[in-house]
């Protein structure tokens, strides 16, 4: 699939099919996060892939009750190891680092006709302890992959003109 088409077609998916991911696509996904680039390529990431029944429902009450998301097969959760580095620039590494390989993750998916939600209500602590991660790492978010049940067409998103300004930043 072209880039562009996946980057049209990916949104967040909140209805999945039970059937399971076969495992070349789940590793195509995760490969695709593998590949990202990363603040010194110093890749400060664990992909943690919950398949386990119990263990996936216990993250969705761990997200507000969001039950939709042990629904999917797998959930993915993507975990910073190292939260200290900031860029000369003053932004956290870690977040930047991880979205962009949680995007890859989101892309890849399209293209292997599957489904994610970005999930960022949780709560860090009980993510922690479902899935024994050390305090020092920190949990960025919880990504349900599987194959959607339905997908909506709309995007809803602001004008080019809204987001985009030039030379200068204009309010
Ligand atoms: C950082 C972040 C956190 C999000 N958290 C949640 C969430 O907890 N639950 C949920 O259903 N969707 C969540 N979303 C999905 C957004 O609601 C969704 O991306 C947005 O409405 C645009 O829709 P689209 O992804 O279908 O294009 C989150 C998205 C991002 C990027």
């Amino acid at each position: 699939m072209e880039l562009k088409e996946a980057i049209r077609k990916r949104q967040s998916i909140r209805d999945y099919d039970d059937k399971p991911v076969p495992e070349e696509k789940l590793k195509s996904v995760l490969e695709a996060a593998r590949l990202a680039p990363s603040a010194n390529n110093r890749q400060p990431w664990r992909f943690v892939v919950v398949k386990e029944r119990k263990r996936r429902q216990e993250l969705a009450q761990a997200a507000n009750g969001q039950t939709f998301i042990s629904e999917a097969p797998i959930v993915i959760a993507a975990v910073a190891t190292n939260v200290e580095h900031i860029m000369t620039c003053g932004v956290p590494s870690y977040a930047v680092d991880l979205a962009i390989a949680v995007d890859h993750i989101t892309l890849a998916a399209v293209d292997e006709e599957l489904g994610t939600c970005w999930i960022g209500a949780f709560s860090q602590q009980r993510v922690r302890e479902i899935l024994g991660i050390p305090a020092k790492y920190r949990v960025v978010t919880l990504l349900p992959l599987g194959f959607p049940k339905r997908e909506k067409e709309i995007k809803v998103r602001k004008a080019l003109e809204e987001i985009v300004c030039y030379e200068t930043f204009k309010e």
